[in-house]
């Protein structure tokens, strides 16, 4: 049957409050369209690169930057840590894409004003992408994003391969948390009492990026966010 060959994606949930899960929010032509762009940001000015962090560690996601670079554990222009180069203009695209989901994921929670009073349409306005490349080795530790002096949602999204995303409680980087699979096209919001949950990647699925999603392996993932700087 089709539904073995094509399975539905699973139903939104809130897996916290404000924590909102929406499988295949985004459809194959979507995916296949943003990575097109995507090779197009890694193509310059500024590489995606992995990150050291203060200990020394490196991380294995490769990253790339949109409107502000982000290095540990802060927001510039430039790309210091790279080559000195500007990153790229957060586009409008994404600032239209990002208010649709925080109105969509919105709609979703129980608490319908938990990503502000205002209108989700117009009140978005994420000024930074950090765009992470995951082969089939890298992970992500728990952490928070806590590098924006904003409250406002993060939103992700996911192509290629699955992954599994931990999704913990803002008080400490060990449970409880809820283990989900993110899949190609689905999208993850979190913000209101959420937004500063620690949360990480400890494993990508190899080979399960759908045909047409544009990447034939590895996993990227945007998350779009208000830094609050000027
Ligand atoms: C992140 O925490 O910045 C990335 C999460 C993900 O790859 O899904
Ligand atoms: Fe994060």
């Amino acid at each position: 049957m089709s539904g073995a060959l094509f399975p539905l994606p699973a139903e939104p949930r809130e897996v916290a409050a404000g924590a909102v899960h929406m499988p295949g929010w985004l459809n194959l032509e979507e995916q296949s369209w943003i990575v097109h762009q995507f090779r197009q940001w890694a193509a310059g000015p500024v590489p995606p690169r992995a990150a050291v962090m203060p200990g020394g560690h490196r991380m294995s996601v490769r990253t790339v930057c949109l409107g502000w670079h982000w290095q540990p554990y802060r927001y510039t222009r430039e790309a210091t840590d790279v080559n000195g180069m500007r990153v790229l203009e957060f586009p409008d695209w994404m600032v239209r894409l990002g208010r649709r989901a925080v109105a969509e994921a919105g709609s979703v929670a129980s608490d319908p004003g938990v990503y502000g009073a205002g209108d989700p349409s117009s009140d978005f306005s994420p000024d930074a992408a950090l765009v992470n490349y995951y082969d089939d080795a890298a992970t992500m530790g728990m952490h928070q994003d806590k590098d924006e002096k904003s409250n406002a949602p993060v939103v992700s999204l996911s192509i290629g391969d699955s992954c599994i995303f931990r999704f913990g409680n803002t008080a400490t980087r060990t449970k409880p948390y809820t283990d989900l699979t993110l899949a190609s096209g689905d999208l993850f919001v979190f913000g209101g009492p959420s937004r500063f949950a620690y949360h990480g990647i400890p494993k990508v699925l190899p080979g399960t990026a759908p045909a047409g999603c544009g990447l034939d392996h590895g996993r990227i993932n945007i998350t779009m966010r208000v830094t609050g700087w000027l």
